[in-house]
């Protein structure tokens, strides 16, 4: 038997095999933009994280394929071993404050990013992963040469985790989801001459 024929191997050997077949295919954690293959992927996490909630989501299938077909470059997505566990989903928006044409539209000449959603996959919260990815995203950002600053909204509690990251709040937002409010949140992208000089893109 197995145990008989393992008797001089410690015990955690026999058990834990490493699997490193997978280690040289599947990369434990990978950073990239989206496409619209990883539509399916990304609304599996909306499904769980806001649909079961609420009944809503920031963004419905089809309105995934439409923005990481028109603009992928304003999307990251973090790969845990080939698997999706966290994501954003970002377009171009043209005024100071958001309008509900803002859930829909990309515009293509505008110097403001849109985050539309930030989520991460249920076993992976708390984890500090979302803080991480939007750090990442808004690093990234810092390389677009057109965009000056990034908005999104969000729901009451959520408001310091944003806070956190850098995003000020500039009030309740103007669209409404049903029954939901929002608060609008800002991030300065191009604020100070300090960080574009330092930005190492
Ligand atoms: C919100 C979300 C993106 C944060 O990502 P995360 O990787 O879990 O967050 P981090 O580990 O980086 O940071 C944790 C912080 O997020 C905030 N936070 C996360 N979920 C929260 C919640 N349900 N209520 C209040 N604050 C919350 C808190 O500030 C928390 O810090 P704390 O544990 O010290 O209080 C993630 O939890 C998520 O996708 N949630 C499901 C979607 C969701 O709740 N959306 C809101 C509308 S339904």
């Amino acid at each position: 038997s197995m145990a008989a024929s393992a008797g001089h191997i410690p015990l955690h050997h026999v058990r834990s095999p490493v699997p490193q077949g997978r280690r040289h295919t599947l990369p434990a954690s990978e950073f990239r933009s989206l496409s619209p293959e990883d539509a399916i992927s990304v609304f599996e996490i909306e499904r769980e994280a806001f649909i079961s909630v609420s009944g809503e989501c920031p963004l419905h299938l089809d309105e995934v394929r439409h923005f990481l077909t028109l603009c992928p470059e304003l999307s990251l997505g973090w790969f845990e071993e080939g698997r999706l566990v966290a994501f954003i989903i970002g377009s171009l928006w043209d005024q100071e404050r958001l309008t509900m044409d803002a859930l829909t539209l990309h515009k293509s000449h505008g110097a403001t990013v849109h985050i539309h959603v930030l989520a991460v996959h249920r076993t992976f919260r708390q984890q500090g992963k979302g803080s991480i990815l939007m750090w990442r995203y808004l690093q990234y950002l810092r390389c677009l040469p057109y965009v000056r600053r990034a908005v999104l909204m969000c729901e009451d509690f959520l408001v310091p985790f944003y806070q956190k990251s850098g995003f000020k709040a500039l009030g309740p937002a103007e669209i409404t989801v049903g029954p939901l409010n929002f608060i609008e949140m800002f991030y300065p992208v191009r604020g100070h001459a300090f960080m574009r000089r330092n930005s190492g893109c």
